[in-house]
Order: structure tokens, then sequence, then C-alpha cells
């Protein structure tokens, strides 16, 4: 209302940068002008000796209780004893401000009472607002745990002041309404270094009620107390309080009137109105006895408005909880997971505070159910794709001779877990004596790469047990088989059910092989097969090897071109080494002396393409990528050589056959043998065989005519 705009915290500033700032005895403390600032020092224990001597104008007064300051003029104040703090509080009054601060600097060590005087006109509010992290309504008269205790005073038209609550940090309430005339006070006791008060001062429209308390309720089971202005004191007569209260979505809210003193009414049939108004309803009106709202949703108001009382009686007085649930029902699910050998786990991902997830009971973040337990779960308000439900099995092998092979499933999870299965991983045990053999049920493999990206729903990603990735693959590819000598992990990322219902890969163990990974390679005829290194783009494991064992088709051969990163090793070195299966000299091997470089080579027959990494330098990476172009061969010579060869072959055969025929026709009657699964074994030429028509030739037929024989078959059907 004031002219001068000077925030407290400016004053407070003047009077700290003054030039001495002496409590002990003995010294002054120099005091600049404020005109809107009153300075109160006190004296609290009233047997001390000790006086407060003001100079002013080069005039010194000195008064032995109390000292007023009225709108800060130069001065100085001395104390005439050694520890005036253990003597005197001191009160810094200021009429409205805004924004209101006060300095830590300022008195430090006396009790201090912290008092801003607002006032506006007849026809507005004024509305006291904290931000952050609000108040809480603790008892008038009590302090709170911080040392900050707060009081909204209202100085009423009809009636003595009423203080509208006592308030710590923290809470609820939001805002504080009040008519003309009011008073913000914060005591700090001599022992608390004072925390900047963070309120908001801003002037309304008129209000009909006496005070207006504004009350976020928090979201989650809550249950918060409130009492009536000058509580356990009466309410003041013909005055009226409104609490407005907002309520988080999906909660209930329930009234409950835990303690109250009704006064007696002097106006005939008059009580104490009390009533609850929701949005866009009609004001429902109650008593103080009379039901209270019971399992409601969203904001309401609840005013009180006391009447014309009999003063010689007890007032009015309500102290009052508003209690807050969550209004929805969990989804409730009691999974067993005693006969399956699959432990699960449930986090949330989604940000939405409203969504609670127990285990037990005991609300988590995320929820671990282990094989062989039982526990009873539930989800209140969580949308499903805030939930990740993730499943793992434990495949371990301690013995290779012992362990057959897998085909992998996603299994069934119970059917009460409300969200889908985001990823299933197994996890693989073997010892070191043994290697995973990686098969596809439908024949061959295929890696997901930039441009040849799987099918998302049917890729199965591999990587081993230390946390290095191997890569994502999925059926019908260039790879037969993928060996890895480690132990791994398989993570398969089931989207749509009826797929994984199929196996997804065949899992077995066989003898340990020397390298990390060896992958069997058959290219594809019609397009370039591509080969990586293991987590690629990124780089390979380092001292790790791998070996692609690449078997070309009949009549073709392969153009390999290499894409290499460039590397420094700290120790070992880095190999590439292009070989034919069957021997020979080296089609290519180099090593990291070379930088980054693209590479071409041609292998005429199948052949090995072996890598290893060093342990790279810092940061570097190494890996490779191979391209595979097959191609027919062109060179005639062979193709003829081989039809020659083969018509050569043919001829031969004829031959052959043909001499066979003869002999065996003029042989028929020597040595042979015939075996009968049971009875006598005996030989054609062992004398026990009698044949009597021996040299007779007539049972042996040179040629049988079907129709003859299956003639009586052969109906007209
Ligand atoms: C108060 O003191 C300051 C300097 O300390 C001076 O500038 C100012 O004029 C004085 N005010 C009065 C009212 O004496
Ligand atoms: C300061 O306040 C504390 C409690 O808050 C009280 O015990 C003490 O007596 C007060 N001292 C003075 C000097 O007011
Ligand atoms: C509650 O009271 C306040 C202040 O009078 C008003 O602005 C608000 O609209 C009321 N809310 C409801 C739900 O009636
Ligand atoms: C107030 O209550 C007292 C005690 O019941 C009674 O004697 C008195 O007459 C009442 N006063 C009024 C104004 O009704
Ligand atoms: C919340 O209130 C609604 C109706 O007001 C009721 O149907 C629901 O059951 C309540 N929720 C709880 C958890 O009591
Ligand atoms: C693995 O099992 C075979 C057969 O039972 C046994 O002979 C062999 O000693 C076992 N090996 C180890 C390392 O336990
Ligand atoms: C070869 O590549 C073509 C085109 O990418 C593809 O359609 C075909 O299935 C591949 N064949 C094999 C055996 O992978
Ligand atoms: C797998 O882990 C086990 C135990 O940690 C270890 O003994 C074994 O050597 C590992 N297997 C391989 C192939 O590294
Ligand atoms: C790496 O290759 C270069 C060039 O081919 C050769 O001079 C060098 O000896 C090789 N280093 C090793 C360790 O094989
Ligand atoms: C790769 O092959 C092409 C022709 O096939 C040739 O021109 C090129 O020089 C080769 N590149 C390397 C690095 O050997
Ligand atoms: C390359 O790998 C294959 C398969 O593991 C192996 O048989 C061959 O000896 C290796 N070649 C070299 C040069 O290391």
């Amino acid at each position: 209302r004031r002219s001068t705009r000077t925030t407290l915290f400016s004053i407070l500033h003047a009077l700290t940068d003054s030039s001495c700032l002496c409590f002990s005895g003995g010294r002054s403390l120099f005091v600049t002008s404020d005109p809107n600032t009153n300075l109160i020092i006190t004296k609290v224990d009233k047997e001390a000796d000790c006086q407060i001597c003001v100079t002013e104008a080069s005039k010194q007064t000195c008064k032995p209780q109390m000292y007023r300051l009225k709108n800060l003029r130069n001065a100085s104040v001395d104390f005439t004893c050694p520890q005036p703090q253990k003597v005197f509080m001191v009160e810094i009054n200021k009429e409205i401000g805004k924004p209101v601060q006060a300095d830590n600097g300022f008195f430090p060590n006396y009790n201090r009472t912290f008092t801003w005087d607002i006032k506006v006109g007849t026809t507005q509010t004024f509305h006291l607002d904290f931000p952050g992290p609000g108040l809480r309504q603790i008892p008038n008269g009590g302090t709170c745990p911080d040392g900050h205790t707060y009081s909204v005073i209202l100085y009423l038209h009809r009636a003595a002041p009423a203080t509208i609550g006592t308030f710590c940090k923290g809470g609820p309430v939001t805002s504080v309404l009040g008519q003309y005339k009011g008073r913000v006070m914060l005591t700090v006791p001599s022992d608390v270094n004072l925390d900047p008060p963070d309120f908001q001062l801003k002037v309304g429209p008129y209000s009909e009620v006496t005070a207006i308390v504004r009350v976020k309720l928090p979201r989650g089971v809550s249950d918060t107390e409130f009492i009536t202005p000058n509580y356990p004191k009466d309410f003041p007569d013909d005055e009226q309080i409104l609490w407005d209260f907002s309520v988080p979505e999906m909660h209930n809210y329930s009234v409950q009137f835990s303690e109250h003193s009704a006064p007696e009414c002097l106006e005939e049939g008059a009580a104490v109105e009390v009533e609850y108004q929701k949005e866009g309803k009609n004001p429902t009106r109650t008593s103080l006895t009379g039901p209270q709202p019971q399992h409601q949703q969203g904001g309401f108001n609840l005013t009180v408005k006391n009447c014309k009382t009999n003063l010689t009686l007890p007032g009015l007085s309500l102290r009052y909880s508003v209690s807050v649930m969550r209004s929805g029902h969990p989804v409730l699910c009691t999974l067993d997971l005693t006969k399956q050998e699959v432990s699960v786990q449930i986090e949330k991902v989604g940000s939405d505070p409203l969504c609670e997830i127990r285990k037990d009971s005991k609300e988590e973040k995320t929820i671990k159910v282990a094989k062989g337990e039982t526990a009873k779960l539930s989800f209140l308000d969580c949308p499903n794709e805030d939930l990740r439900l993730t499943a793992t099995e434990l495949i371990a092998c301690p013995n290779a001779s012992l362990c057959a092979p897998t085909l992998l499933f996603v299994p069934t999870l119970d059917p009460c877990l409300p969200m889908p299965l985001h990823s299933f991983s197994w996890f693989f045990t073997i010892p070191h004596e043994a290697t995973l053999d990686l098969v596809s049920p439908t024949g061959s493999l295929r890696q997901s790469l930039p441009g040849q990206e799987c099918d998302p729903s049917s890729v199965v990603g591999v990587g081993e047990k230390d946390g290095s990735f191997i890569g994502n693959f999925c059926s019908n590819g260039e790879i037969q088989k993928l060996q890895i000598h480690s132990n791994i992990s398989i993570t398969a990322t089931p989207q749509d059910v009826k797929r994984s219902k199929e196996p997804l890969l065949d899992v077995s163990v066989s003898p340990e092989i020397k390298e990390t990974i060896i992958y069997r390679i058959s290219p594809n005829l019609t397009s370039p097969t591509i080969l990586v290194t293991p987590n690629w783009p990124t780089g390979m494991k380092p001292h790790s090897s791998v070996s692609w064992i690449v078997d070309l088709p009949w009549m073709h051969h392969a153009h390999i071109k290499f894409a290499i990163s460039g590397l420094e090793c700290e120790n070992s070195h880095t190999r590439i080494n292009v070989k034919h299966q069957e021997g020979g000299s080296d089609l290519l091997d180099i090593n990291e002396s070379e930088k980054m470089r693209t590479e071409n080579t041609t292998a005429r027959q199948s052949f090995y393409l072996n890598v290893t990494n060093c342990q790279p330098e810092g940061r570097d990476q190494f890996n490779v990528k191979a391209t595979i172009v097959l191609e027919r061969k062109t060179n005639l010579l062979p193709i003829l050589l081989g039809l020659v060869g083969a018509v050569l072959l043919l001829l031969l055969i004829l031959v052959v056959v043909c001499v066979v025929l003869r002999k065996k026709k003029s042989k028929m009657n020597s040595q042979s043998s015939i075996y009968m699964g049971k009875g006598n074994i005996f030989r054609p030429n062992d004398g026990h065989f009698v044949k009597t028509r021996a040299d007779n030739d007539s049972h042996v037929y040179d040629y049988i005519d079907d129709s003859m024989v299956y003639g009586h078959l052969l109906t007209d059907n």
C-alpha cells in the first residue's frame, strides 16, 4: 500500500551492512533508516540487570524493559550487559511487503520473531501463498521441529484477533486468505539459523468468508488433521471459515469430526452450520453431529459458520481429519513359481505416480519373484505399458557329458499377470571344457544387421555372461550353426504370443573349441552375405577370437570384401586370416599395423575367416565386416572335362554292367549264400539241400510280366 516498494530483504541488508554489528557488551549496533520497519527489543528475563540504550541524533535514551524503534532511523543500540542475547528477544516488524524475505545475519543469536503486518482495503482480501513445500497445521502454541514456526493471525472487525492456524514447513496447506487486516508471524529460537521464509503476498477480491484455507491433499493414502481458528479456544461469533480442498484424481476422501464443542446459539433455532460444496453441485448442509462425507471423489469446500453464542458457555471448536485413499481396486495375482524353472521380475517403468505395485503387501518399484517362490502381487492403477515384465530361466550344465540338448520355447506364465511379457532370457552355464552349439529349428540363422533387420517379434539376442553382446539373430539365413565357448544369455522379446509358441533355438553342448565363437556359413547364392564381428558395429571383445567356416557351393567362388577399423593395440595383436579349408597359402593375413582400410580377396573354394582381437589401447574398438559375393566359375575347361569324364564314366558303367550280367547268368549255379532269419542255416552246396530238378533251369525266370502276375487286380476300376 505504500509508495516505497523496498522489500524487507533489502532493509535487512541495509541493517547488516551498517558499519558495526556487535552483540556483545559495551559495543553498539548501528541501524540505518527505513520508514517501514519497526524494531522491538523486549527483555525476556525481567530480573536481569541490563538496559537498552539507543542513541539517535546524538541523544541517548536508555530503557530497562523494552525499546520500540518506530520507522527505523539511523541509530545506535547499546546494551549494558555482556550477553544481551540471553536477556532480550528481538521483533522485526514490517508492514506489508512483497516478496517477503529475511536475512540470516540479523540478530543471529537472539530468539527472533519476524512479523509481517498486512492490511488491505475493506473490499479486498489478502492471499498468503506458500509455494514449494506448503505448510502443515499443528496445534496452536506448538513449535516446529525445524525451529521455524509460522502463525497466521487475523484482526477481526467485531472480535479479538483470531489465530487462523499455526504451521510448519512442508504440508498440504498452500495458501491462507483473510479479510482486511492480518499478521504473519515467524518465530525462530536463538540456536537455529534462519531459513529464508518463502511465501508470497497477493491482494484479491472481497470474500464473505472470514478466512479461507486452501489445501492440496497429496496422492496416496493420507490422513490430515485440521482445527478451527483459536482451537482449543472458541471460534469467534458470527464468523465463518472455509477449507478449500483439492483431492487428487482416482482418490476417495472421507471426513471425520474427531472432537468438537457446540455453542449455545442465542437466536432461536439457530445452530452452527456445516456446509459441503462440490464443484457444479448444490451445497449440502449438515451439522457438527450429522453425517460427514464418506468415500467421495473430487475437490470440495467445507464451510463452518458460527452463530451468535452465549459467551458464558463453551463456544465452538472443531478438530477433524480428512482421509484420502486410492479409489481404485487393485488387480491381484498370486504368482506360484514352485512348478516352473522361471524367475520373474516386474519393473515400474512409467512415471505415473498413481501406479502402485506391491509384493506381499509391500510397495516396491521392482518386484522380483525367484523360482520356487510364491508371492501375492497387487497392481493398482497401473497402465500395462507402465510395467515391464521380464522372466529368466537358468540352465546350468555342470558336466558336459550329462547335458541334453534344449529346445528353447518361451514358457507360458501365469495368466493372472495383467501385463504382457516384455522379454524372456535363458542363462546358460557350461564347464570350461564345453561349447554351446546354437542352431535354428528351421535349419539356419540370420544375423540382424542394418539394412537386413530381423522381424522384431522373432529375434533373439545373444550375449556373453560378462555382458559383452554378440548379436541379434532370427531364423532362415546363412548361418548353419553358431558355436560359443562361453557362458551366455539368450533373450527373446516375444511381441507375438502365437509366435512364442514356436521353438526359437536348439541349444546343445559340444566339446571345447579354441576360438570364442565359430560361425558355420553357407553364403547366399543370390545376394551378398555379410559377416560381422560380435557386437557390431561396436568393437569385439578384447582378446577374443572368431572364426567363420564358410562352405561354398559347387562350382562357385567367393569375392570377399573387408571393412576393418584401425586401432592401436596395448598388448598382443589383432589378426585377420583367410585360408582355404584344404590348406595352401593365406589368402589374406593382416594385423593392426595398418590403419583402417578396405581389403578384398577371392576364395576359389570353401575357406576359413579367422579374426583375433588384441587388448586395444584406450577407447579404441576393433571390428571387421566382410561381404561375400558368390560367383559361378566361368572357366569352361573343368566343365568340359567334367562332361567328358561323366560320359566316359557312363560308358564304363554300361560296359561293367553288361559284363557282370553275363557272368552272373553263367554262374547262377555256383556257390552263393542265403540268409534265413530263423531256423536252419544251410548253404546250397551243403548236401542237405537236395533239389529234384537240380540242373534244370526251369525255375529261373528271364522275365516276369507284371500284368500276368497281378492281372486279377487290374479290373475296370
Ligand atoms: C543515515 O546514515 C546514512 C549513512 O550512514 C546517511 O547517508 C543518511 O543520510 C542518514 N539518514 C538520516 C535520516 O540521518
Ligand atoms: C528462547 O526460546 C527458547 C525456546 O524456544 C526459550 O527456552 C528461551 O527461554 C528463550 N530465550 C529468550 C531470551 O527469550
Ligand atoms: C470453494 O471456494 C472457493 C473460494 O470461495 C471457490 O473459489 C471455489 O470455486 C469453491 N470450490 C467449489 C468446489 O465449490
Ligand atoms: C447463557 O447461559 C447461561 C447458563 O445456561 C444462562 O444463565 C444465561 O441466561 C444465558 N445467556 C443468554 C443471553 O441467553
Ligand atoms: C471409492 O468410492 C467409490 C464411490 O464413491 C466406490 O465405488 C469405491 O469402492 C471406493 N474405493 C475404495 C477403495 O473404497
Ligand atoms: C561327468 O559325468 C561323467 C559321467 O557321469 C563322469 O564320468 C565324469 O567324471 C563327470 N565329470 C565331472 C567333471 O564331474
Ligand atoms: C538369399 O537372399 C535372398 C534375398 O535377400 C533371400 O530372399 C533368400 O531367402 C536368401 N536365401 C537364403 C538361403 O538365405
Ligand atoms: C561358466 O561359468 C562357470 C562358473 O562361473 C565357469 O566355471 C566356467 O568356466 C564358465 N564356462 C565357460 C565356457 O567359460
Ligand atoms: C604385422 O603386419 C606387418 C605388415 O604386414 C608385418 O610387417 C608385421 O611383422 C606384422 N606383425 C605381426 C606381429 O605379425
Ligand atoms: C578390390 O578389388 C577391385 C577389383 O575387384 C580392385 O580394383 C581394388 O584395387 C581392390 N582393392 C583392394 C584394396 O585390394
Ligand atoms: C581358423 O579357424 C578354423 C576353425 O576354428 C581352424 O580350424 C583353423 O586352424 C584356423 N586357422 C588359423 C590360421 O588359425
